[in-house]
């Protein structure tokens, strides 16, 4: 069986968020403040992530990553990966790079081998800026690490209009002589990050920055991909766009995702939620509810115009 929607998109890609808690605050996300943590009762426990696993891949899912708030801050971290890397699934990740190390060797060992590191700044001030804490050495030398031992990494960033033209001039020098994917994501609107469109530094205007510096050329894209790569002439990495504000990918979009408390959403911008967590713990199946979340999914932006007031939750509490 498959989860297809009304628009013959077939999803493959399932993105589990295993807690809402995260040890930066990046302004992008929250704005700089705290957000409440949901109480621990309301989190899927291990075996549950386990088991909503598979029921999704019984039902054609093929990739799983799994995101926070950051991960790698729960405590029954290694238990999740552990039951996960059991599935005959493809397994991702997506940090902070903070904790990376601690369980490198456990991602060797369960074969999870792609994991993507938000790395805002390469300027150590300005990271603390946006990430409001004094970590940035400790998420270098996790990227290093991650890969000299041969993990695929790609390298996340949100430059928004505060961001130098030498800042991505600086990113895109990383791809000089590393085999690593550094990733500028337009910055989206969410409940509580204080989003404006002004503040967006958009797709053509980063392919300008490099346009005055570089000759490039784009690799095609995938309709499934989200990140629009470039490449440098002679570069060994690749520069990647992820456009969501100026120039949306719904039409090849994958993916599912589903919150640290066990609900599923079938759009990173949709409103509709649907309650697995208490489905399993009732004792019910969960076929039918994924087969309706799926057909119930919009052409587009999950329905809504991207702005400011959309209604949705915040990214800490979606999964990034
Ligand atoms: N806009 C764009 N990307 C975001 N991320 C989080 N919040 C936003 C946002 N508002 C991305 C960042 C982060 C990952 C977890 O999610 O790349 O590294």
């Amino acid at each position: 069986m498959n989860l297809v929607d009304n628009f013959g998109r077939k999803h493959t890609y399932l993105r589990i968020s295993i807690t809402d808690a995260c040890n930066f605050r990046c302004t992008y996300c929250t704005s700089g403040k705290t957000f409440p943590v949901t109480p621990r009762s309301q989190w899927m426990l291990p075996h549950e992530i386990q088991q909503i696993a598979e029921s999704f891949i019984e039902m054609g899912i093929q990739k799983i990553r799994i995101t926070g708030g950051e991960p790698l801050v729960r405590k029954d971290a290694a238990e999740i990966f552990q039951r996960l890397g059991d599935l005959p699934v493809e397994l991702a990740l997506t940090t902070n790079g903070v904790f990376l190390p601690k369980f490198i060797d456990q991602f060797e060992k369960i074969g999870l081998n792609k994991i993507n590191v938000s790395l805002d700044s390469l300027d150590p001030l300005e990271f603390y800026r946006i990430v409001g804490v004094d970590d940035f050495q400790k998420v270098k030398n996790a990227i290093q690490l991650a890969v000299q031992r041969g993990f695929e990494v790609k390298i996340n960033a949100v430059p928004t209009q505060s961001t130098s033209a030498k800042e991505i001039l600086d990113f895109v020098q990383l791809t000089q002589n590393q085999n690593v994917e550094v990733r500028m994501i337009e910055m989206m609107p969410f409940s509580g990050n204080d989003w404006d469109r002004n503040q967006v530094l958009t797709k053509e205007e980063i392919l300008n920055i490099l346009s005055n510096e570089y000759s490039f050329s784009s690799i095609p894209k995938l309709k499934e991909e989200t990140a629009q790569l470039y490449q440098i002439d002679g570069f060994k990495g690749k520069i990647g766009i992820i456009s969501t504000v100026s120039d949306p990918f719904c039409e090849g979009c994958n993916r599912l995702r589903i919150t640290a408390d066990g609900k599923l959403k079938n759009c990173l911008f949709g409103k509709r939620e649907d309650d697995l967590l208490g489905r399993i713990r009732r004792g019910e199946p969960l076929h039918e509810i994924m087969i309706d979340n799926v057909r119930a999914k919009h052409a587009q932006t999950g329905g809504q115009v991207l702005s400011s007031n959309m209604e949705n939750r915040s990214m800490i509490a979606i999964g990034g």
